[in-house]
């Protein structure tokens, strides 16, 4: 199978910027939420682990003087977009292309840090350039990825089997009717019909009967995203490693998109804030287990009615907060 796209064109996908305009229309969310839990008396040191186009880290830039911030993402658009956002701040910021998971190298540089924030999933950016491929509504190669290495959407297709598939898109989308799609898709791959995201979601439309709607097309969109920029393992890898990364009262504040990202941060949370994680048959204590959190959202925070009127993006975002105890 010849790969979704050559090398060139993905270099050239990669060097697409969003104009001016498209960039300073970008709506950062739940702004004041998030500065209200990440900022405290003394935060002198932020890690932005999903800097985007700079929304987030130009508020906490202007919020507190005394902050400096570390901002990084695995895209080398969304970098280029943030030092061009964030352009009067260039002595306060330090801007890196990795993964999150990766952050502990640039951290050894770089120093602990006095909070965390993870936007996380893709921009509106990412979403509104077709070349990326991220969106039923732009026709686009399919792509869908976050960084330059990995497969594109296209490759996971062509290599995953439909009962793999139908479990991808149950699994990350909660699609009904995965199978019947994933079977439909395959059969779009086998005749060599799955090039562009306009492939994908003629493929979603004709597994069903009537025409797939929007919450449908963005639901399957969305499964393979989070497969082919392996989404979850990339939140549960980084979260394991966080102590590392900050001092003691940091604070770490996580907004996610899907409910599967908010239940590992959820679980994560809990675990992290209790002093035994025995089984309640247990009489007596053997875990050695102490809590390093304390939570700061009693339930998770979600925007404001006004908010989703300005920016309808941000319907589905829920943030949660947490502060690292001594
Ligand atoms: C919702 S956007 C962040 C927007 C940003 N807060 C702003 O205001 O501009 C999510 C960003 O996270 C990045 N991202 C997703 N997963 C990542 C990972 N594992 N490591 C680094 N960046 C990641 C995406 O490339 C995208 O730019």
């Amino acid at each position: 199978m010849p790969p979704a796209t050559s090398v060139t064109e993905r270099d050239e996908i990669y060097r697409v910027s969003c104009s001016w305009e498209h960039l300073m229309s970008h709506k950062p969310v739940m702004v004041q939420e998030t500065l209200t839990y990440l900022l405290h008396d003394n935060s002198q040191s932020i890690l932005d682990a999903t800097v985007g186009c700079g929304g987030h880290t130009m508020a906490i830039l202007k919020a507190d003087p005394s902050v400096r911030v570390l901002g990084i993402d695995r895209d080398a658009q969304a970098l280029r977009d943030a030092q061009r956002m964030l352009k009067a701040f260039a002595t306060r910021i330090r801007l890196v292309e990795t993964n999150f998971v990766d952050v502990g190298k640039v951290l050894s540089e770089w120093g602990r840090v006095d909070g965390i924030l993870a936007d996380l999933g893709v921009s509106s950016l990412q979403l509104d350039t077709s070349s990326r491929g991220f969106s039923y509504s732009k026709d686009g190669p399919l792509d869908m990825k976050m960084s330059p290495e990995g497969r594109t959407a296209r490759m996971l297709l062509q290599e995953t089997q439909h009962s793999d598939l139908a479990q991808i898109l149950r699994q990350y989308g909660e699609v009904s009717g995965a199978t019947r799609i994933a079977r439909s898709i395959r059969r779009a791959v086998e005749r060599n019909n799955m090039r562009t995201t306009r492939d994908l979601a003629i493929a979603i439309d004709s597994a069903l009967p009537g025409v797939a709607t929007p919450a449908l097309l963005s639901k399957v969109f969305q499964a393979v995203r989070i497969a082919v920029n392996d989404e979850l393992r990339n939140i549960t890898e980084f979260l394991e490693r966080v102590f590392t990364y900050v001092n003691q009262n940091a604070r770490i504040v996580i907004i996610s998109y899907h409910s599967l990202e908010d239940r590992l941060i959820k679980d994560f949370f809990r675990r992290e804030s209790k002093d035994c994680l025995c089984p309640t048959a247990v009489p007596v204590c053997t875990c050695d287990h102490s809590a390093r959190l304390e939570v700061l959202t009693r339930r998770v925070v979600k925007p404001s009615v006004e908010e989703i009127t300005r920016n309808t993006r941000a319907r589905s975002a829920r943030l949660r907060a947490a502060r690292v105890l001594g």
